[in-house]
């Protein structure tokens, strides 16, 4: 069984190794720094194991130790959004956090594919990089798989399809840029442009761009998990059992796209190794712009760490 570890319990990550363990993917490692946290939240879901199925483990751990041989290390650790403040009010804070979890990662799973989760995804992404010093492939970002499946749910119920029969593919950096790409969305192999008028397609880009501000503002209190906890479960699915989807994830361009040196997102190819690929499709005038502009927004961002001497 391939040993996948969660770094931080808050509900991203408790979620997440609850989806790892019920698809039977991995036995998890759920490591929370505070004390008794992950345990609780492990005992608590492996409770569940008789009645929904699954024989993988789950285990709670404060010692970064455990994470030993990981094939798979997921990264939810550091704060959430709280209404009012975007991706980017995280930043300090943050990095400090990741910094110091990717130093432990360096140190027990060297060899893992590292998933970054925590926002701002794009820049904790080129944080854990520079601290792990891991291969470029070995480090991939979620946020292109949640934001397409928001993009998905909100066309299947404008045009009452199955949401199995979506597609939809959404690139750049995971903020208010990102860039949702209609022409690449499908029912099927429709294209959603032969279902939907512009303006109708318009709002629904505009809700799948907020569509994470829209859920912090009802919660108040914090910012979702259901949907990004499934979206790193297709992640660790593909690169566990080496499946090479091509999914839109953060991942390190090297002038691929005209950008160099950051993490965006794009469709890469995902398997055993992490970025096995990264598909460079050929963009409009227009789409080209939205990507190069979502891009200087991440790295603007990383100028600021560098500002304040973060990095
Ligand atoms: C979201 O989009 C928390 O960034 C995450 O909901």
């Amino acid at each position: 069984m391939a040993k996948v570890t969660v770094v931080g319990s808050g509900n991203v990550g408790a979620t997440t190794a609850l989806y790892i363990a019920e698809k039977r993917i991995a036995d998890v490692v759920l490591v929370d720094i505070m004390d008794g946290l992950a345990h609780g939240r492990a005992l608590d879901s492996i409770q569940a194991a008789p009645l929904r199925h699954y024989d993988t483990q789950i285990v709670g751990a404060e010692d970064f130790s455990l994470m030993k041989d990981s094939d798979v290390v997921v990264v939810t650790a550091g704060k959430a959004r709280t209404p009012g403040m975007s991706r980017d009010d995280l930043l300090q804070i943050n990095a400090k956090i990741i910094s110091a979890v990717s130093a432990e990662i360096a140190r027990y799973a060297p060899n893992a594919v590292l998933v970054m989760v925590s926002n701002p995804l794009d820049v904790m992404a080129y944080v854990a990089l520079k601290v792990t010093g891991f291969a470029l492939k070995r480090v991939v970002g979620m946020a292109g798989v949640l934001d397409s499946t928001r993009f998905r749910y909100f066309l299947a119920r404008e045009l009452n399809v199955y949401v199995g029969d979506t597609t939809a593919l959404v690139l750049g950096g995971h903020g208010d840029s990102m860039v949702p790409l209609p022409r690449y969305a499908t029912v099927n192999g429709v294209p959603i442009t032969e279902l939907l008028s512009k303006d109708t397609i318009e709002q629904l880009v505009e809700r799948t761009r907020k569509g994470g501000a829209e859920i912090v503002s009802y919660l108040k209190t914090g910012s979702a998990y259901w949907a990004p906890a499934a979206a790193v479960t297709e992640m660790v699915e593909c690169i566990v059992r080496d499946k090479m989807r091509i999914l839109p994830c953060s991942a390190y361009l090297r002038g691929q796209y005209g950008i160099e040196g950051l993490f965006v997102g794009v469709p890469v190819k995902l398997g055993k190794n992490g970025v096995e690929e990264i598909i460079e499709l050929t963009l409009s005038k227009e789409e080209s712009e939205a990507l190069i502009a979502s891009a200087s927004a991440v790295k603007g961002i990383i100028e600021k760490l560098e500002e304040m001497r973060l990095i």
